[in-house]
């Protein structure tokens, strides 16, 4: 599969090619990576590099930082479940135990249909609707099982539409 279009790797060589630091571009690039293939693999860390002319280290030193950027297969849908203090002092681990069990599938793995990715995260910014968690750009909270159930059906529903 294509890693980036051919007229957004252009986008990227000559705005990299107009700035001072274009390992400032580093987040939007993978972001545009991952967003056209799913997930960034090495060749897409290589790929990013040479459109910036920087080091390939220098993409995964960010790559690997941030827990957005995936560095491997994840399903249609990932699920951040904030695993920090506000949450988990308000059942977040419950919450987490129970989308495990809903799910089959523990932290870091893939539904079988390839749906859901489950991995946990720090604070989502949403404490005071603690438990919560994202799925794409969305956040939901406060997360009780009824709700839970809710939402992944409401988000199956979208994907297989
Ligand atoms: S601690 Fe969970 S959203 Fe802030």
């Amino acid at each position: 599969m294509e890693l980036l279009p051919e007229n957004q790797q252009e986008f990227f060589r000559s705005k990299a090619a107009a700035i001072a630091h274009p390992r400032e571009l580093v987040i939007d690039a993978l972001r545009a990576v991952q967003s056209h293939h799913g997930w960034v693999p090495d060749e897409g860390v290589t790929l990013v590099a040479a459109l910036l002319g920087i080091l390939p280290i220098e993409v995964e030193e960010v790559a690997t930082f941030y827990d957005k950027i995936f560095r491997r297969p994840v399903g249609k849908r990932v699920i951040h479940v904030c695993d920090s203090i506000c949450c988990w002092t308000r059942e977040g681990e419950a919450i987490f135990t129970y989308l495990q069990e809903k799910l089959g599938i523990a932290p870091g793995e893939t539904t079988t249909d390839g749906v859901f990715t489950l991995l946990p995260t720090c604070c989502l910014g949403a404490c005071g609707d603690a438990p919560a968690m994202m799925i794409g750009l969305t956040t939901y909270g406060p997360l009780t099982p009824q709700r839970i159930d809710e939402i992944l059906a409401q988000v199956r529903a979208e994907v297989s539409a």
